[in-house]
């Protein structure tokens, strides 16, 4: 068990900041966290564990709560998952690394190899973001901040880095994400988080099992993607979306068009597994995607100042996980292949490893890092 012993020895000590008189308790990695909205709109839960979202509750459009996002009932479950990154945040560099290798002033670093046999990294490493017991600094009824330090040398990076990310739920069926980093000499950092979502909840609503392939998807202003080869490689292209299956400037469901992705998510892989380039390059938070579905009514429109967006189709989910219990998990629902979709805002993947592109992703002491998202639920 990869993480025993980190997490024997690890003790939280808590402020609760909602009582006057500050008390302490502790709490440790697999205990769950809930949040909500002063108006009760929105509900979420989550795990020291990987800073991990475990749960996104929102009305339906006839008023009854669905749980949105996938997650394991039993909380252990998390350290050696079946389907890794449920909802977590992803770091210290999110996506691939070609090779797992990468140059920063002359010196070639090489990070742990954890996909493909050895050919690339994925999600910083073996023992990434995701899998690192996460402090609880703050906590109050609607906001929880959780605190990471990932050490020189972790996994093969250069530098000691410093993350926070707040979690906080707003009336009107509301949630940011809030994360920064800083580190203490030259490093890469590329950070996300990782949430898989289904918006009617896994609830059948016409009688058929809830796919993803019904949820239409909308990205306003996607121009190009990160082209990549048969194991998801960037090649180092960046084409236009215009005329391909990845062009989704119109609003259309993400299955209009899937008989087209053939190898879009790998040799021999139907779906969707890419990495969306904006064009939008700057501070400022605008609606980067739609995601929505016509059966539970529910719209979620992601506003990020971040430069690219990840959709997965969960093709890669086969039916062998049971979905939670608030999902049908109880009564034979499954997490089938295209029943969900991950949602990823982030720099464009492997800028690192492609420096033509002309994006910078060394952080250091004079550029602190910074990330923000927020997620917004109405009815349509
Ligand atoms: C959130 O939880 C409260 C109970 O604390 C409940 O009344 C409300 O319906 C929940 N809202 C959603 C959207 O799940
Ligand atoms: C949760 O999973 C762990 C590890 O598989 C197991 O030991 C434990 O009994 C499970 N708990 C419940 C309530 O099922
Ligand atoms: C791939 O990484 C290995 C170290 O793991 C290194 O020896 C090799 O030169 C790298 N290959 C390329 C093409 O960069
Ligand atoms: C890297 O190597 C080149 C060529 O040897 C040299 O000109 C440059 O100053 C070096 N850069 C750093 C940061 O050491
Ligand atoms: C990062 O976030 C934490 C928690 O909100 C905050 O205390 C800290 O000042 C922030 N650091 C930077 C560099 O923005
Ligand atoms: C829904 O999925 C379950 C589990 O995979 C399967 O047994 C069932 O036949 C499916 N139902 C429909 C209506 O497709
Ligand atoms: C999409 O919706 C239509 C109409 O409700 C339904 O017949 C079809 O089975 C759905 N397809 C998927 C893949 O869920
Ligand atoms: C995709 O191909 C299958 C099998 O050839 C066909 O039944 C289905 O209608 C096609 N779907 C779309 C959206 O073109
Ligand atoms: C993004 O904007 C920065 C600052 O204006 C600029 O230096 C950089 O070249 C731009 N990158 C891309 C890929 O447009
Ligand atoms: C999303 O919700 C936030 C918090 O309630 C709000 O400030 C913002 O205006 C909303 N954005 C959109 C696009 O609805």
């Amino acid at each position: 068990m990869r993480l025993a012993s980190t997490l024997a020895s690890l003790v939280v000590f808590l402020a609760h900041s909602t009582v006057s008189q500050a008390w302490y308790t502790v709490i440790q990695p697999l205990d769950t966290i809930w949040l909500s909205a002063p108006d009760k709109s929105i509900n979420a839960s989550y795990l020291p564990f990987g800073a991990t979202q475990t749960s996104v509750w929102v009305n339906d459009k006839y008023g009854t709560p669905r749980d949105l996002v996938l997650g394991y009932d039993n909380v252990t479950t998390y350290l050696d998952p079946p389907s890794r990154y449920f909802g977590p945040i992803v770091g210290r560099y999110a996506n691939r690394i070609k090779n797992g290798t990468f140059e920063l002033d002359n010196v070639t670093y090489t990070i742990v190899k954890n996909e493909n046999d050895g050919l690339d990294t994925l999600h910083g490493g073996s023992i990434g973001w995701d899998s690192r017991p996460w402090t609880v600094v703050a906590w109050s009824e609607s906001s929880v901040t959780f605190y990471l330090q990932d050490v020189a040398g972790s996994m093969g990076f250069p530098a000691t880095v410093e993350a926070y990310v707040t979690y906080t739920l707003y009336n009107d069926a509301a949630l940011t994400i809030e994360i920064n980093a800083t580190a203490d000499g030259e490093t890469p950092i590329l950070l996300s988080s990782h949430d898989w979502w289904n918006l009617e909840g896994y609830y059948s609503y016409d009688g058929q099992n809830s796919s993803i392939l019904n949820h239409t998807f909308y990205t306003p202003d996607v121009t190009s993607y990160v082209a990549a080869d048969g194991i998801l490689i960037p090649t180092g292209e960046l084409p236009s979306v215009e005329g391909t299956p990845l062009d989704f400037r119109t609003a259309r469901t993400i299955g209009s068009e899937f008989n087209e992705t053939v190898d879009v998510c790998g040799t021999g892989c139907t779906g969707y597994d890419t990495c969306f380039v904006r064009d939008h390059n700057g501070t400022d938070s605008t609606l980067a995607l739609e995601l929505y579905s016509p059966a539970s009514g529910i719209k979620l429109s992601i506003s990020s100042e971040q430069h690219a967006i990840q959709l997965y189709s969960c093709d890669g989910l086969d039916g062998t996980i049971p979905a939670k219990a608030s999902q049908g998990g109880l009564d034979g629902v499954v997490y089938s292949q295209y029943s969900c979709a991950v949602l990823e805002m982030e720099e464009v993947i492997d800028a690192i490893n492609n420096p033509e592109w002309g994006i910078d992703s060394i952080y250091g002491p004079d550029r602190p890092y910074t990330w923000s998202a927020t997620y917004n639920f109405t009815i349509v």
